[in-house]
């Protein structure tokens, strides 16, 4: 995948690291608004450490495994989509996802993350598509929801954050309970 179309001029496509620049850029601009959520969002701090994270999920893609894209909208980075697990061993991968805040409530991770998923069940065979959110992450619980996603259970304070531990929620999507790509959507 080059580019993707998500419609209404937003693409999904690969964040490599010589994008590290920008990616350093946008993380400045939208940070209060991820690291809430996303520990990554704290330690990247500027275009060097933003290389050598894109650089892992460049080595991983190398290997058939972590993967990681960016979402365009009229050519701004506003957010992106990755597997943060992809194995093919177990078939399962997990999915992570984010955008800058006056993106959100337009459908982008929607289409996003069931390019992902269409692209893990329909293409490379995965039987079980992750998603974890603390379970306070009310807006990431209602993305998987509207995915088909189910609760699987709940991991007890399984992720300490900024000095606090943190019930995550575990949701998955069975290759079987895929229903396709939202209605209406560029494939
Ligand atoms: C989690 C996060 C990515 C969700 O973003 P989002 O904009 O709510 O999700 P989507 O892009 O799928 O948009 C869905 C919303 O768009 C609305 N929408 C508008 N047009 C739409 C369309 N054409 N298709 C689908 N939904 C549409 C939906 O009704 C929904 O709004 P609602 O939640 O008010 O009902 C975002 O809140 C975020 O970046 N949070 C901080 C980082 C984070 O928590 N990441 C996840 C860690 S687990």
């Amino acid at each position: 995948m080059l580019t993707q179309p998500l419609g209404d001029g937003a693409e999904l496509r690969a964040l490599e690291p010589w994008r590290a620049a920008e990616f350093a850029a946008y993380l400045d601009r939208v940070r209060a608004h991820l690291a809430p959520w996303l520990p990554w969002a704290t330690t990247i701090t500027d275009e060097p450490s933003a290389r050598q994270w894109l650089q892992r999920y460049a080595d991983g893609q190398a290997q058939d495994g972590i993967r990681i894209y960016g979402i365009w909208l009229d050519g701004e980075l506003v957010g992106g989509v990755l597997f943060r697990i992809f194995d093919l061993h177990t078939q399962t991968c997990e999915i992570g996802v984010w955008l800058a805040p006056e993106v959100q409530g337009r459908g982008l991770i929607l289409r996003a993350a069931s390019h992902l998923i269409d692209w893990a069940v329909g293409t490379r065979g995965m039987a079980r598509v992750e998603w974890r959110a603390v379970s306070s992450n009310v807006r990431s619980i209602a993305a998987a929801k509207r995915l088909g996603m189910s609760l699987d259970g709940v991991l007890r304070e399984a992720s300490p954050h900024h000095g606090t531990r943190h019930d995550v929620e575990v949701w998955s999507l069975l290759a079987g309970e895929w229903s396709g790509m939202p209605s209406g959507q560029p494939s």
